[in-house]
Protein backbone atom coordinates (compact mmCIF):
# COMPACT_ATOMS: atom_id res chain seq x y z
CA UNK A 1 0.00 0.00 0.00
CA UNK A 2 0.93 3.70 -0.41
CA UNK A 3 0.69 6.14 2.65
CA UNK A 4 0.78 10.04 1.33
CA UNK A 5 1.75 12.73 3.82
CA UNK A 6 -1.05 15.33 2.20
CA UNK A 7 0.36 17.80 5.76
CA UNK A 8 -0.60 18.21 9.12
CA UNK A 9 -2.22 15.35 10.59
CA UNK A 10 -3.89 14.16 7.15
CA UNK A 11 -2.84 10.96 5.24
CA UNK A 12 -3.94 9.49 2.31
CA UNK A 13 -3.86 5.41 2.60
CA UNK A 14 -4.17 3.41 -1.20
CA UNK A 15 -4.17 -0.45 -0.86
CA UNK A 16 -5.13 -2.37 -4.16
CA UNK A 17 -8.34 -1.98 -3.80
CA UNK A 18 -9.76 0.82 -1.39
CA UNK A 19 -8.82 4.49 -0.54
CA UNK A 20 -8.48 6.05 3.01
CA UNK A 21 -8.32 9.48 4.16
CA UNK A 22 -7.42 10.40 7.47
CA UNK A 23 -8.20 14.04 8.95
CA UNK A 24 -8.15 15.47 5.19
CA UNK A 25 -7.77 19.30 6.47
CA UNK A 26 -6.48 20.73 3.39
CA UNK A 27 -8.70 23.93 2.01
CA UNK A 28 -7.21 26.29 5.42
CA UNK A 29 -4.06 24.33 5.60
CA UNK A 30 -1.39 25.95 4.86
CA UNK A 31 1.29 23.19 4.09
CA UNK A 32 -1.88 21.01 2.61
CA UNK A 33 -0.45 18.90 -0.59
CA UNK A 34 -3.89 18.64 -2.18
CA UNK A 35 -7.21 20.00 -2.26
CA UNK A 36 -10.73 18.22 -1.68
CA UNK A 37 -11.55 18.12 -5.22
CA UNK A 38 -8.39 15.91 -5.96
CA UNK A 39 -10.45 12.91 -4.59
CA UNK A 40 -12.29 10.78 -7.03
CA UNK A 41 -12.73 7.53 -5.33
CA UNK A 42 -12.75 7.54 -1.51
CA UNK A 43 -14.13 4.23 0.71
CA UNK A 44 -13.40 5.80 3.98
CA UNK A 45 -12.55 9.05 5.45
CA UNK A 46 -11.35 8.27 9.56
CA UNK A 47 -11.70 11.91 11.45
CA UNK A 48 -10.10 11.49 14.84
CA UNK A 49 -11.96 14.40 16.90
CA UNK A 50 -13.96 17.62 15.90
CA UNK A 51 -11.14 20.21 15.79
CA UNK A 52 -11.22 21.92 12.40
CA UNK A 53 -7.63 20.91 11.68
CA UNK A 54 -8.95 17.16 11.54
CA UNK A 55 -12.87 17.33 10.27
CA UNK A 56 -11.13 19.98 8.00
CA UNK A 57 -12.94 19.16 4.45
CA UNK A 58 -13.80 15.55 5.55
CA UNK A 59 -17.61 16.72 4.56
CA UNK A 60 -17.23 17.90 1.46
CA UNK A 61 -15.12 15.03 0.30
CA UNK A 62 -17.62 12.43 1.86
CA UNK A 63 -20.56 14.06 -0.20
CA UNK A 64 -19.10 14.46 -3.36
CA UNK A 65 -17.24 10.77 -3.31
CA UNK A 66 -19.90 9.03 -1.39
CA UNK A 67 -16.88 7.85 1.59
CA UNK A 68 -18.07 6.99 4.39
CA UNK A 69 -16.98 9.32 7.33
CA UNK A 70 -16.16 6.96 10.50
CA UNK A 71 -15.65 8.64 13.63
CA UNK A 72 -16.44 8.12 17.23
CA UNK A 73 -20.29 7.64 17.95
CA UNK A 74 -21.36 11.38 18.81
CA UNK A 75 -19.10 13.08 16.19
CA UNK A 76 -20.67 10.55 13.31
CA UNK A 77 -24.13 11.40 14.82
CA UNK A 78 -23.36 15.12 14.66
CA UNK A 79 -21.94 14.99 11.33
CA UNK A 80 -24.94 12.62 9.87
CA UNK A 81 -27.84 15.22 11.51
CA UNK A 82 -26.49 17.78 10.08
CA UNK A 83 -25.07 16.91 6.42
CA UNK A 84 -26.84 14.55 3.85
CA UNK A 85 -23.24 12.31 4.06
CA UNK A 86 -23.14 8.67 5.58
CA UNK A 87 -21.42 7.82 8.41
CA UNK A 88 -19.94 5.05 11.00
CA UNK A 89 -20.15 5.65 14.46
CA UNK A 90 -17.90 3.50 16.50
CA UNK A 91 -16.45 4.45 19.67
CA UNK A 92 -13.35 3.24 21.93
CA UNK A 93 -13.07 -1.07 20.60
CA UNK A 94 -12.55 -3.37 17.72
CA UNK A 95 -14.43 -3.62 14.58
CA UNK A 96 -14.31 -4.92 10.55
CA UNK A 97 -15.37 -2.89 7.70
CA UNK A 98 -15.32 -3.89 4.39
CA UNK A 99 -12.89 -6.27 5.54
CA UNK A 100 -10.61 -3.54 6.90
CA UNK A 101 -9.88 -3.98 10.54
CA UNK A 102 -10.73 -0.40 12.74
CA UNK A 103 -9.33 -0.02 16.04
CA UNK A 104 -10.41 3.17 17.50
CA UNK A 105 -8.28 3.61 20.62
CA UNK A 106 -8.40 6.74 23.12
CA UNK A 107 -6.40 9.97 22.36
CA UNK A 108 -5.96 12.25 25.62
CA UNK A 109 -7.02 15.58 23.82
CA UNK A 110 -10.41 17.96 23.72
CA UNK A 111 -12.73 17.30 20.36
CA UNK A 112 -14.90 20.28 20.11
CA UNK A 113 -16.60 22.48 17.02
CA UNK A 114 -17.43 26.14 17.26
CA UNK A 115 -17.09 25.75 20.72
CA UNK A 116 -18.87 23.20 21.19
CA UNK A 117 -17.57 20.06 22.64
CA UNK A 118 -18.32 16.64 20.51
CA UNK A 119 -17.55 13.54 21.57
CA UNK A 120 -13.81 12.56 22.29
CA UNK A 121 -10.44 12.29 20.59
CA UNK A 122 -9.16 9.46 19.27
CA UNK A 123 -6.41 7.71 17.07
CA UNK A 124 -7.14 4.93 14.94
CA UNK A 125 -5.45 1.47 14.91
CA UNK A 126 -6.22 0.66 10.86
CA UNK A 127 -5.74 -2.95 9.74
CA UNK A 128 -5.29 -3.93 6.01
CA UNK A 129 -3.08 -6.32 3.59
CA UNK A 130 -1.39 -7.75 6.59
CA UNK A 131 -0.27 -4.45 8.00
CA UNK A 132 -1.26 -2.61 10.93
CA UNK A 133 -1.01 1.62 10.82
CA UNK A 134 -1.73 3.37 14.20
CA UNK A 135 -2.55 7.13 13.23
CA UNK A 136 -2.49 8.74 17.35
CA UNK A 137 -4.78 11.62 16.60
CA UNK A 138 -4.21 14.31 18.68
CA UNK A 139 -2.74 12.98 22.02
CA UNK A 140 -0.22 13.43 24.70
CA UNK A 141 1.90 9.64 25.14
CA UNK A 142 -0.13 7.66 27.76
CA UNK A 143 1.09 4.20 28.82
CA UNK A 144 -2.01 2.39 27.29
CA UNK A 145 0.26 2.83 23.91
CA UNK A 146 1.71 -0.23 24.82
CA UNK A 147 -1.11 -1.81 25.84
CA UNK A 148 -2.75 -1.33 22.59
CA UNK A 149 0.56 -1.92 20.74
CA UNK A 150 0.76 -5.74 22.90
CA UNK A 151 -2.43 -6.41 21.37
CA UNK A 152 -2.63 -5.18 18.12
CA UNK A 153 1.42 -4.96 17.06
CA UNK A 154 2.09 -1.90 15.00
CA UNK A 155 4.28 -1.75 11.68
CA UNK A 156 3.63 2.06 11.13
CA UNK A 157 2.55 4.60 13.41
CA UNK A 158 1.50 8.15 12.50
CA UNK A 159 2.78 10.18 15.73
CA UNK A 160 2.80 14.22 15.99
CA UNK A 161 5.79 15.62 17.38
CA UNK A 162 4.65 19.28 17.35
CA UNK A 163 4.11 19.57 20.89
CA UNK A 164 1.60 22.80 22.55
CA UNK A 165 -1.45 20.87 21.74
CA UNK A 166 0.16 17.20 21.29
CA UNK A 167 3.56 15.22 22.05
CA UNK A 168 6.50 17.02 21.08
CA UNK A 169 9.51 15.17 19.90
CA UNK A 170 10.64 14.02 23.87
CA UNK A 171 6.94 12.68 24.50
CA UNK A 172 7.10 10.83 20.84
CA UNK A 173 10.21 9.48 21.55
CA UNK A 174 8.89 7.85 24.38
CA UNK A 175 5.42 6.57 22.48
CA UNK A 176 8.04 4.91 20.05
CA UNK A 177 9.46 3.00 23.06
CA UNK A 178 5.86 2.14 24.16
CA UNK A 179 4.35 1.01 20.65
CA UNK A 180 7.74 0.05 18.86
CA UNK A 181 6.76 0.06 15.87
CA UNK A 182 9.22 -1.06 12.61
CA UNK A 183 8.14 2.35 10.95
CA UNK A 184 7.10 5.70 12.32
CA UNK A 185 6.22 8.99 10.52
CA UNK A 186 5.94 12.10 12.38
CA UNK A 187 3.07 14.71 11.85
CA UNK A 188 1.53 17.94 13.55
CA UNK A 189 4.26 20.25 13.55
CA UNK A 190 5.47 23.01 10.94
CA UNK A 191 2.06 23.99 9.88
CA UNK A 192 2.10 27.56 11.94
CA UNK A 193 5.21 28.71 14.15
CA UNK A 194 2.95 27.49 17.41
CA UNK A 195 3.81 23.61 16.39
CA UNK A 196 7.35 23.95 15.37
CA UNK A 197 9.49 20.67 15.81
CA UNK A 198 13.08 19.24 14.94
CA UNK A 199 11.81 16.48 12.61
CA UNK A 200 15.40 15.36 11.93
CA UNK A 201 16.01 15.22 15.89
CA UNK A 202 13.21 12.94 15.93
CA UNK A 203 14.38 10.76 12.91
CA UNK A 204 17.94 10.17 14.48
CA UNK A 205 16.80 9.70 18.08
CA UNK A 206 14.37 6.98 16.75
CA UNK A 207 16.60 5.42 14.83
CA UNK A 208 19.08 4.70 18.02
CA UNK A 209 15.45 3.03 19.40
CA UNK A 210 15.76 0.54 16.71
CA UNK A 211 12.62 2.66 14.36
CA UNK A 212 13.31 3.72 10.72
CA UNK A 213 12.21 7.17 11.13
CA UNK A 214 10.36 8.33 7.30
CA UNK A 215 10.22 12.25 6.85
CA UNK A 216 7.91 12.86 4.42
CA UNK A 217 7.55 16.43 3.37
CA UNK A 218 3.48 16.98 2.34
CA UNK A 219 2.41 15.21 -0.88
CA UNK A 220 5.15 12.95 -0.70
CA UNK A 221 4.47 8.63 -0.01
CA UNK A 222 5.93 5.93 1.15
CA UNK A 223 5.15 2.21 -0.36
CA UNK A 224 4.85 -0.42 2.66
NI1 LIG B 1 -7.09 18.81 18.12
MN1 LIG C 1 -4.80 19.23 15.84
Amino acid sequence: MKIKYLGHAAFEIKTEEKTFLIDPFLKNNPKAAAKPEDFEKVDFIFVTHAHADHLGDAVEIAKRTKAKIVAIYDLAEWISSNYNVETVGMNYGRTEMEGIEVIMVPAWHSSSFQGKAIGNAAGFIIGVEGKRIYHAGDTCVFSDMKLFAELYPINIALLPIGGHFVMDVEQALKALELVKPEIAIPMHYNTWPIITANAQEFKEKAEKLGVKAVLLEPGEEINV
